[in-house]
């Protein structure tokens, strides 16, 4: 398949890559929304007509963010490192008996700098890619169902810089050693690699799966790091950063644009097809990922 050059990139914003298109009637479930790249992506998305199910760990969250758009919304609580909860969300979800058109995997933490975890397992891993992970396989039926729906999971360049090995599968406890970075390398990846492996599931239907990089924009992720990293990132970020705005560019593209129809297991950033490394195209890596 021909892929084309989308005409953008990256300083331009998510209102300036969905300019023009019509997206009533549609569905968008967004996690993350009462912050950063998730709230602008449900603003944008609902200003164009979308109904947006709007997600945060609580429901006074999720709330407190719909209320501050204009435009449909519905607000549900899911807090991705508890997987009873996203199950509840995805029953909640499909009780609201609507096909999902964009299904995008926002919400994210980076960079703990001290090793937590959830269910034995380190929690970046848990909340950016096992609640993810869930919450898509229990959701595809509704994707599925959709006239084309679109599967969006955040990645980050730092998919770039994992575990050894990529995923590495006999430390996904944290325990045979730790590093906030590498670890959430090792999420991200994961992310990277999910939608590959959906995309080859996917491949008999119409919908698609893709992942992304949003730039380095300065949000709220930033908050686990602690004082030394934040003040530093602090005194660079102006030649770095993107603004929010210009940030939820490329997983509103990718959500929505006509140009990306049909295109599935890619990885975007600055609102085209962008490189990965070996390991982020590594299908048997992909296959072996639990979820
Ligand atoms: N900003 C960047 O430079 C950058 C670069 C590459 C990739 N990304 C990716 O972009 C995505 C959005 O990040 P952002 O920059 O917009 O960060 P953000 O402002 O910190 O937003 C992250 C969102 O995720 C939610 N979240 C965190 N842990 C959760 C959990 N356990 N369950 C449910 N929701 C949870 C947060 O909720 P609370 O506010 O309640 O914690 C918040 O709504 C992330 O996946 C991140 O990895 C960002």
């Amino acid at each position: 398949m021909t892929i084309r050059k989308s005409g953008f990139n990256r300083r331009s914003t998510a209102e300036q890559v969905t300019g023009g298109l019509d997206l009533s009637g549609k569905t968008a479930l967004i996690t993350g929304v009462n912050s950063g790249l998730g709230f602008e992506s449900m603003r944008v998305l609902a200003s164009r007509g979308a109904h947006v199910i709007g997600a945060a760990r609580t429901l006074e969250k999720a709330a407190g963010a719909c209320d501050q758009i204009d435009g449909d919304t519905t607000p549900v609580a899911c807090e991705l490192s508890d997987f009873d909860s996203v199950v509840d969300c995805a029953n909640e979800v499909i009780s609201l008996d609507r096909s999902i058109d964009i299904l995008m995997c926002n919400a994210g933490i980076m960079a703990l700098p001290k090793l937590e975890q959830k269910y034995g397992l380190e929690l970046q891993f848990v909340t950016n890619h096992l609640g993810h992970f869930l919450l898509v396989n229990y959701l595809l039926d509704r994707v599925i169902e959709a006239p084309a729906g679109r599967i969006v999971l955040l990645s980050s360049a730092a998919h770039m810089s994992p575990r050894p090995g990529g995923i590495e599968f006999d430390n996904l406890s944290g325990e045979s050693g730790y590093s906030g970075w590498s670890f959430y390398g090792q999420s991200k990846l994961a992310n990277l690699l999910t939608a590959v492996e959906l995309s080859r599931r996917l491949e008999s239907t119409n919908a698609t799966a893709n992942a992304v990089h949003p730039g380095v924009i300065e949000t709220n992720l930033g908050r686990h790091m602690g004082g030394f990293l934040t003040s530093a990132i602090r005194v660079f970020s102006p030649l770095f950063e993107r603004s929010v705005e210009q940030g939820a560019a490329t997983q509103c593209y990718v959500a929505t644009h006509p140009k990306v129809e049909g295109v599935s297991g890619r990885y975007f950033a600055d609102c085209n097809i962008a490189r990965s490394t070996r390991h982020g195209k590594d299908t048997k890596l992909a296959d072996y990922l639990p979820g």
